[in-house]
């Protein structure tokens, strides 16, 4: 029996990234973590949508990404898997829930993939959630790797300045790599490393290697929607391109429906019944 999906033909999937990284096309990715967003977000054609952990500063105004919850993450994932009909849909493992057991890890991952039917799973980490990792994979669920700054640590790196600038550091990410490949991760993202080592990474790699402040020698790029649709501007690292300035728009757009409210302009005539 086949499974009843009418664009199954134009879906990414793990499968479809892996020969994009053998044919060298680039991979997008972006975050989104509603319905209307993420359907702007595919119908623009994005490869990877990530209902990303960072639905926790975008979306819930916390100040790690610590705070969110699964069931929180499974929320933000069905609303963007109900919107996606083209790109795959990966949703980050939040802090706590797979981490130091395995099991834990696996029941996260079947509760996520069975109460969303996203398409994989992301965690942070190398060596040290390899079993976590592996149970995942033994249950059919894809999963991406997430190295370098790994937000999900900030309390044990202290800052989120760049991550493996030292040799000692950078050597022990290419063998996490490694050991994340070995292991069947489909894909990896590195998160602000230099960008000559995300390229070696990449370049020893077979799977596709996405970037976000990891330079251009890549397989792909990741950036948070908000931030690259000028939605949020506190956070203005280097790596981040703008490309609007939505919040100013949006604030504007706002402020002249409040004024238009107040002036008795809105609604006129034609805007009643
Ligand atoms: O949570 C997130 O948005 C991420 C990206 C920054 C890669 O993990």
């Amino acid at each position: 029996m086949s499974a009843i999906n009418k664009s199954d033909a134009k879906r990414i999937t793990v499968h479809v990234l892996q020969s994009m990284k053998a044919n060298g096309e680039k991979i997008s990715m972006l975050t989104a973590y509603d319905y209307t967003m993420a359907k702007l977000v595919d119908a623009a054609q994005i490869d990877v949508i990530l209902v990303g952990d960072s639905a926790a500063n975008v979306m819930a105004g916390y100040e790690t990404t610590l705070p969110i919850t699964l069931e929180a993450m499974i929320y933000h994932a069905s609303s963007v898997v109900r919107a996606a009909e083209r790109a795959l849909v990966v949703v980050d493992l939040p802090f706590g829930t797979y981490q130091g057991n395995s099991k834990e890890a696996l029941c996260s991952a079947i509760k996520i993939m069975k109460e969303t039917e996203a398409n994989a799973v992301k965690l942070e980490g190398g060596r040290e959630i390899l079993e976590s990792v592996n149970r995942i994979l033994s249950a059919g669920i894809p999963v991406m790797g997430h190295l370098g700054l790994t937000p999900q640590s900030i309390n044990k790196f202290g800052t989120y300045v760049v991550r493996a600038t030292g040799n000692e550091e950078a050597d022990r990410l290419l063998e996490d790599a490694h050991l994340l490949e070995d292991a069947g991760c489909f894909a990896l993202v590195l998160e602000k490393i230099p960008a000559a080592l995300a390229e070696r990474v990449a370049k020893e790699l077979r799977i596709p290697v996405i970037g976000i402040g990891a330079g251009g020698g890549v397989d792909g790029q990741v950036l948070v929607l908000h931030d690259m649709l000028g939605m949020t501007q506190e956070f203005s690292p280097r790596f981040l391109r703008r490309y609007l300035s939505l919040g100013e728009e949006i604030t504007s757009a706002i402020k002249q429906y409040s004024n238009d409210v107040k002036t008795q302009d809105f609604p006129n005539e034609k805007e009643q019944y």
